[in-house]
């Protein structure tokens, strides 16, 4: 049977999780958050040391329940993987070879065995070439700094506007110039601009170019 796979990448807070999540629910598709993964390894490796990395598969074993909640060696860390501080570190993490390696190899895995959406910066272009379906999701930096401002004042943070725009800009950099699987547009993939959609428009138009897919039409 061949499993239809959902790649959804694009820089920081253009809203792939929210989306990727709503569509995976309900296609009843498995969902797969890879920026959790890397940002699940960050968390270790401040808490335990980077020199841990060389042998990262007898450190790091990472898993998800049904909510989307993310295991890190049978430990809940779907908050603690979200505090300002990992947010600093991750890009630096993700650039290096053996954490990709390591993670990406997992990721195929997972995808093997059933439909999905995975969300990140290199699933159409690395992790799934021959993906299905693939989007490329972008909205203005002002848009997403914004977005991310009303997620941390949720969570009683007070960050300014101005903090989450530097942190934004420079993990995108970071990201995009990376020498490998840096953050690019796929050439097969659909670019989609949700500065000016609601979740709901964004949600419908990747439904739609499923059901396209399923009836032969992508
Ligand atoms: O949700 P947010 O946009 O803040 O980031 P994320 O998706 O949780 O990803 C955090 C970081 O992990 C990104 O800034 C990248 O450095 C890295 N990442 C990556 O390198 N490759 C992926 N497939 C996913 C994330
Ligand atoms: O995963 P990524 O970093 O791309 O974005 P996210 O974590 O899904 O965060 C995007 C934030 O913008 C969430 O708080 C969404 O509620 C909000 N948002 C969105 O995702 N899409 C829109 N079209 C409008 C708002």
């Amino acid at each position: 049977m061949t499993h239809t796979r959902i790649a959804i990448d694009g820089p920081a807070a253009a809203g792939k999780s929210t989306i990727a999540k709503r569509v995976a629910a309900k296609l009843g598709y498995l969902y797969i958050d890879t920026g959790a993964m890397y940002r699940a390894v960050t968390l270790y490796t401040l808490e335990n040391g980077e020199e841990i990395i060389d042998e990262i598969e007898d450190h790091i074993h990472i898993t998800f329940g049904v909510n989307n909640e993310v295991y890190l060696n049978d430990q809940d860390v779907s908050e603690a993987i979200r505090s300002q501080e990992v947010t600093k570190n991750v890009s630096y993490i993700a650039s290096l070879e053996k954490v990709r390696t390591y993670l990406v190899d997992m990721q195929r895995k997972i995808s093997e065995a059933s439909n999905v959406v995975m969300d990140g910066r290199d699933v159409g272009t690395t992790v799934l070439p021959n993906a299905e379906v693939k989007i490329f999701m972008k909205a203005d930096p002002e848009v997403r700094a914004k977005r991310r401002l009303l997620e941390e004042q949720a969570r009683g943070n007070n960050y300014t506007l101005e903090e989450l725009t530097k942190d934004i800009v420079r993990r995108d950099h970071i990201d995009s110039t990376r020498e490998i699987s840096p953050l690019v547009q796929a050439h097969d993939a659909i670019l989609l601009d949700t500065s000016h959609l609601s979740i709901e428009e964004v949600e419908d138009k990747i439904i739609r170019l499923v059901m396209k897919h399923l009836e032969g039409d992508l």
